[in-house]
């Protein structure tokens, strides 16, 4: 039995209500324990434990959980993005480019690639990830990237319903059968979830529906790509089929926004996506006013959202989609936990796992107020210090 108390927190969010004030359980001037891998005391400053990190007055929050992220992929889009600055439309084709940089990469190229992206996620604050598959779209591509993200999280989603490879433009339905039948057997073992992108460009409803029915007689849970591009079925087909989480949710009609509010199915939004890709952000006030779960995720991938800094996520909400600091503090730590129903993360209370961010700042408000500046300072996993801005 090891133990660790991070003591003189100012300002502590547990995000469990029953211990302190508010939504976010805020608590001053206080400590907590961490004990083999768990948080086993939240109180009064002067916690006694195996070892002790002062915190010095500083903010501490629940690690993020990062709920939707396509980490393993080779090869960049730069030039892409250039262009679209310059005025060119975001089109999900460009996956394709990606997906044969990724079938040309081997395991060891991709496992080093991922493991960088995680690295920079810890220095950002993220404790837990959501990986994707969806940059191989043959069999042994795809199950090749779900066993490098299964080295990284046990929250790995089979993605082979991203978008049509090109040889199979002539004969989606071949694709699809092949998606939900020896492509699913060869990646279901490393995976807990199953995605479709449901989009123009990219899978009809009808077959978004047979992918993630599959996956779900697989024994996998199910996630949906819905409403990024414009208006469809996504988020009406993933409230319908109890999904777990729809993403994106960009572009949301009435119907949509009460299917969330009366279903269990978390929004999650990734705003960094529509500035990457310059379109409207989503409605968040109308959907939190719909009484929906709201999640916030990086969407870290090379064509929409190159980044995986979940403060910068944070600043696009509060700042453009009217979300208080609060809601989007909640939504990128308890809602990335709510989206991968994960009851062990999220939160700062005895019996969660022992992920937790001090912030080189006394309030979370900095990640809005000092946008872009580097404020994590440590960042503990499991109890483990994996990040620290300065030697403890
Ligand atoms: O979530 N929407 C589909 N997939 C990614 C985009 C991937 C890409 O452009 O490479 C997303 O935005």
């Amino acid at each position: 039995m090891s133990s660790l108390a991070i003591d003189n927190i100012g300002l502590l969010v547990t995000n469990d209500p029953a211990l302190g004030e508010g939504p976010l359980g805020k608590r001053r001037d206080c400590s907590l324990v961490f004990e083999d891998g768990v948080v086993v005391a939240v109180g009064a400053a002067g916690a006694l434990a195996d070892e002790a990190l002062d915190a010095g007055g500083r903010c501490v929050i629940p690690g993020f959980v990062d709920s939707h992220t396509h980490l393993v992929f080779a090869g960049d889009r730069a030039a892409e993005f250039a262009a679209r600055m310059a005025g060119a439309e975001y089109e999900a084709g460009g996956i394709r480019v990606t997906a044969e940089a990724t079938r040309g990469a081997g395991a060891e190229t991709l496992r080093e690639l991922a493991r960088q992206r995680r690295e920079e996620g810890l220095r950002a604050g993220i404790t837990h990830v959501e990986i994707k598959s969806g940059y191989g779209l043959e069999t042994e591509a795809e199950r090749r990237c779900c066993e490098v993200a299964a080295e990284l999280t046990d929250d790995v989603t089979f993605l082979g319903a991203h978008v049509l490879p090109a040889e199979f433009r002539a004969d989606p339905d071949a694709y699809v059968e092949l998606v939900r039948g020896p492509m699913l057997d060869a990646c279901a073992p490393f995976c807990r979830w199953i995605d479709a992108f449901c989009e123009v460009g990219a899978f009809d409803a009808d077959q978004c529906r047979a992918v993630l029915e599959a996956g779900r007689s697989a024994g996998l849970g199910l996630r949906l790509h819905g409403n990024q591009l414009g208006q469809g079925p996504g988020v009406g087909l993933a409230v319908e089929l109890g999904a777990a989480s729809v993403d994106h949710c960009t572009y949301l009609g009435p119907a949509d926004v009460e299917a969330l509010g009366g279903g269990e199915t978390v929004a999650t939004f990734l705003p960094a996506t529509d500035f990457s890709t310059r379109q409207p952000y989503p409605p968040a006030r109308e959907v939190l006013a719909a009484g929906a779960t709201v999640a916030l995720a990086t969407n870290t991938n090379p064509g929409s959202s190159n980044t995986t800094s979940m403060g910068f996520c944070i600043a696009l909400a509060v700042r453009e989609m009217e979300m208080t600091v609060d809601e989007a503090l909640w939504a990128a730590t308890a809602g990335g936990a709510a989206a991968l129903r994960r009851a062990d993360l999220g939160r700062i209370s005895p019996g969660a796992r022992a992920d937790a961010v001090v912030l080189d700042a006394l309030s979370p408000v900095d990640f809005v107020y000092r946008p872009g500046v580097p404020i994590v300072a440590q960042t503990f996993v499991g109890g483990e210090l994996r990040w620290s801005a300065a030697p403890i």
